[in-house]
Formats: C-alpha cells, sequence, structure tokens
C-alpha cells in the first residue's frame, strides 16, 4: 500500500538543508518503499544506497518507453520522433546498440581534447564576473559563470558556430525547462532547435569536421549506424542531460566548499585533492537527486521487498549517497574520504555517459574560482539560500557571491 500522504518536500524550493533532511526522513521510513508523489503517481522510492544500485543493474527494471517529457499532447509526432530516439528512453537490444555507436564518437580523447577550450571560456567568463564584482558587488555566479560554461562548452563540443550560439542557447534553454513554459512557446523552440540540430547535421555530413556532430555522423559498428532520428534525438539529450547538471554540480559544489572553510583550505594548499574532492561532492550535494523513472519488467526483489511487474521504480540518488549504512558519517562534507563510489551519475547500462565531461569542466571551473578570487564570499547568510523546486535537479535558484 502507498502511503496516503504525498510525498512533496524533496521537490521544492526550500534551503539546501531542508532538501537533504526530507530525503533523510523518507530514508528512514525504510530503503524500498511504495509512496504516492505529488503528481499523484504511485513509484517505488530508493532511498538506500545498496537498494538503489541494485535496481539500477537489475535486467528487469527497465525504461519502458521514454518520451514522457513536458506537453507531449501538444507535440507533433515528428517533433516527438526527433527528440526521443535516444539512450536515455531505450532498454536492450535498442539501448546496446545506440550507446556502442554514441560511445565510438564520444570517446575520451575528443573529451580531454576540449580542455584547452574550457580553460579558455573559463577565464574569459572570470573576466567577466571580476568586472562585475568589482569593489564588493555581489554576482550570482549560477547566472554569471555556472550556466554559460556547459552551455559554452556543448556548442563547441556540437560544432554550433559562434554567430549561431545566441539562438541556439536560447532554443535549448526553453526546450530544457519545458514545463516552466506555455506548451506553444515549449514546441516552438523544440521546433527551432530540432531544425537547427538537423541543419547542422546536414553540414557536418557534407563537410565534416573534428567535432561530436561529425563523430555521430561518421560513427559505424558492425555495418550500423544511427538514423536521422536517433542522431538528432541524441544530440538533443547531449543537450538537455549535460547543461544544468554541470553548472548545478559547479555552483552546489562552490556553495559546500565555501560552507566548509576547512575543506577548502585543503584544497587551496593542495590541488592535486581536486579530483577526490569533485567526487566527495557529487556525493555530499549531486546535481540529479533522482534517476529518470525506471519500470519493473517482472516481479523483482530489492532488499527484502518484491516489487511487482508494471510498478514506476524511482531511485533517490541524493538519499542513496547518504545512506549511513554505506558512507560513516554522510552529513559530512570529507574530501579526504576513500574512494566515494557515489550514486550521482547514476549505475548500470545508462550511468552518465557525459560524466567525464562533466568531471573536468568541474575541476576545471572551480579550481579557477579558488585560485583566482583568494576573497571568494557568499554575498547572503547561507540559511539564506534556496534550491529550485524540481522533480529531477537539485541546483540552486542563485549563488550570490563576492569576489573581492
Ligand atoms: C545519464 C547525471 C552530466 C550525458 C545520466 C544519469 C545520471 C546523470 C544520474 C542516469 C539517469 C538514469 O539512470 O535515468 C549527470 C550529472 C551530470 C551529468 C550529475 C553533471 C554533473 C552530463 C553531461 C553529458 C551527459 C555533461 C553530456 C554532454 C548523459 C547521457 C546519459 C546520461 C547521454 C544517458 C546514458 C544512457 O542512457 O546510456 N546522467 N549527468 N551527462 N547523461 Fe549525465
Amino acid at each position: 500500500m502507498a502511503d496516503s500522504s504525498p510525498v512533496t518536500s524533496p521537490f521544492v524550493e526550500a534551503a539546501p538543508s531542508a532538501r537533504h533532511a526530507a530525503f533523510a526522513e523518507l530514508a528512514a521510513a525504510g530503503p524500498v518503499r511504495r509512496v504516492t508523489l505529488f503528481t499523484g503517481v504511485p513509484v517505488w522510492l530508493i532511498t538506500g544506497y545498496a537498494e538503489a544500485r541494485e535496481a539500477l543493474a537489475h535486467p528487469d527494471v527497465i525504461k519502458g518507453k521514454g518520451g514522457d517529457g513536458p506537453h507531449r499532447d501538444a507535440v507533433p509526432a515528428d517533433l516527438a520522433a526527433a527528440m526521443d530516439q535516444h539512450l536515455l528512453g531505450a532498454d536492450p537490444p535498442d539501448h546496446t546498440r545506440l550507446r556502442r555507436l554514441v560511445s565510438s564518437a564520444f570517446t575520451r580523447r575528443r573529451i580531454d581534447g576540449l580542455e584547452p577550450g574550457i580553460r579558455r571560456v573559463v577565464d574569459r567568463l572570470l573576466d567577466d564576473v571580476a568586472a562585475a564584482g568589482e569593489h564588493g558587488a555581489p554576482v550570482d555566479l549560477l547566472a554569471a559563470f555556472g550556466l554559460p560554461l556547459p552551455l559554452t562548452v556543448i556548442s563547441e563540443l556540437l560544432g554550433v558556430p559562434e554567430e549561431r550560439r545566441r539562438d541556439f542557447q536560447e532554443w535549448t534553454t526553453v526546450a530544457i525547462n519545458g514545463s516552466v513554459h506555455p506548451a506553444e512557446t515549449f514546441v516552438a523552440a523544440a521546433t527551432s532547435l530540432i531544425e537547427y540540430i538537423r541543419e547542422l547535421v546536414g553540414h557536418k555530413r557534407a563537410d565534416p569536421a573534428d567535432d561530436l556532430i561529425s563523430g555521430l555522423v561518421a560513427a559505424r559498428a558492425d555495418g550500423d549506424r544511427l538514423s536521422e532520428d536517433e542522431l538528432t534525438s541524441m544530440v538533443f539529450l547531449l543537450l538537455v542531460a549535460g547543461y544544468e547538471t554541470t553548472a548545478h554540480l559547479i555552483c552546489g559544489g562552490l556553495q559546500a566548499l565555501l560552507t566548509h572553510p576547512d575543506q577548502l583550505d585543503l584544497l587551496r594548499g593542495d590541488p592535486e585533492r581536486w579530483p577526490a574532492a569533485i567526487e566527495e561532492l557529487l556525493r555530499f550535494n549531486g546535481p540529479a537527486q533522482v534517476s529518470i523513472p525506471y519500470r519493473t519488467a517482472a516481479p523483482v526483489r530489492i532488499g527484502d521487498v518484491t516489487i511487482p511487474a508494471g510498478e514506476v521504480v524511482l531511485p533517490a540518488l541524493l538519499a542513496a549517497d547518504r545512506d549511513p549504512r554505506r558512507f560513516p558519517d554522510p552529513e559530512r562534507l570529507d574530501i579526504t574520504r576513500p574512494s566515494p563510489s557515489h550514486l550521482a551519475f547514476g549505475h548500470g547500462i545508462h550511468h552518465c555517459l557525459g560524466a567525464p565531461l562533466a568531471r573536468l569542466e568541474a575541476r576545471i571551473a572551480l579550481g579557477a574560482l579558488v585560485d583566482r578570487f583568494p576573497e571568494l564570499r557568499l554575498a547572503v547568510p547561507p540559511e539564506e539560500l534556496t534550491v529550485q523546486a524540481s522533480m529531477l535537479i537539485n541546483g540552486l535558484t542563485t549563488l550570490p557571491v563576492t569576489v573581492a
């Protein structure tokens, strides 16, 4: 039986600590539990670490169908086809095939090759932050740095030319936050974005370059290749999956460090600690509070609960990463914690494809912020910060700081 009172508290605008407390309260009631969400949908919420890993790796815990984005009644079929045929909504064998093709273009070499470009973008954005923050004026680091950085990086990765970036970024922002816009606004932006992605694919087909879209166009495995809709959907997914998540890793990570100055001092004294620190920041305050929902294809035993077939399963990554059975003293930020192996990037076949890129961006961005602004401080008391209302994203509404 689902609990009678719907679960709302982790998904509303609140103080960051209130969101974690809401998940801790749910976790205390049991690691696998059927609840009703505030949307009226009953789900099996998984708040335990071992149980979430088990569910995410279980062959009968599947995506089911995908394609449940915002305003679906208003989205024409051809637009839906160009947005929905991607990895995150697919199950094996389709997922296996798509992931193999996409991975052959989304390579470690291509990601590592972005490092000089990312440093350039970071330096340029921080010049603007320094100018805006002269004489102690507060700057919203989310708007001035956190959000523009990943969008510029993904534009470079995809090969969007400079003169088209403003349009591209405007459509992307509306398409990603579709549910907060009226249906017509969302459909118009998504249509422009998909048309533009198609145009970009056409150019890269005719005149390949050393960028990700050219790589995806050329991707081949066992005589197989991506269809036109699969290509468009994949580019669309890369935008949706990598933009706000990375912004909130940077800003949520910085917030955690600024409110734990002892940990920040450890980093200032020893920059080699950054990679381990990023992992602990992902565990402590990851940007994805839950996975995209899964479904059971058959009765599935998780921990000591059997979930019947046909039910929605929702791993609560933020709760699992603070499970005291897995992480001693989980509420403590400790960048010296031995290999946290968190679930912030998910687990199993849908484990985040962009994790190496997100880690690289966060390391460069946070390292540069801390190096460049020794006087970096929160511009408001920490208890005045709020996380935005969201089903998926654990992200601040703003991050006001002073840099001088
Ligand atoms: C999948 C988190 C950045 C591309 C996922 C999943 C999570 C996640 C939790 C699995 C969702 C599920 O199981 O339903 C994050 C976080 C990020 C981040 C916390 C930043 C800190 C990125 C970036 C990209 C990206 C930068 C690419 C540019 C993807 C893709 C998938 C995915 C393509 C689907 C993989 C599949 O289904 O096989 N991400 N992500 N992500 N992510 Fe990320």
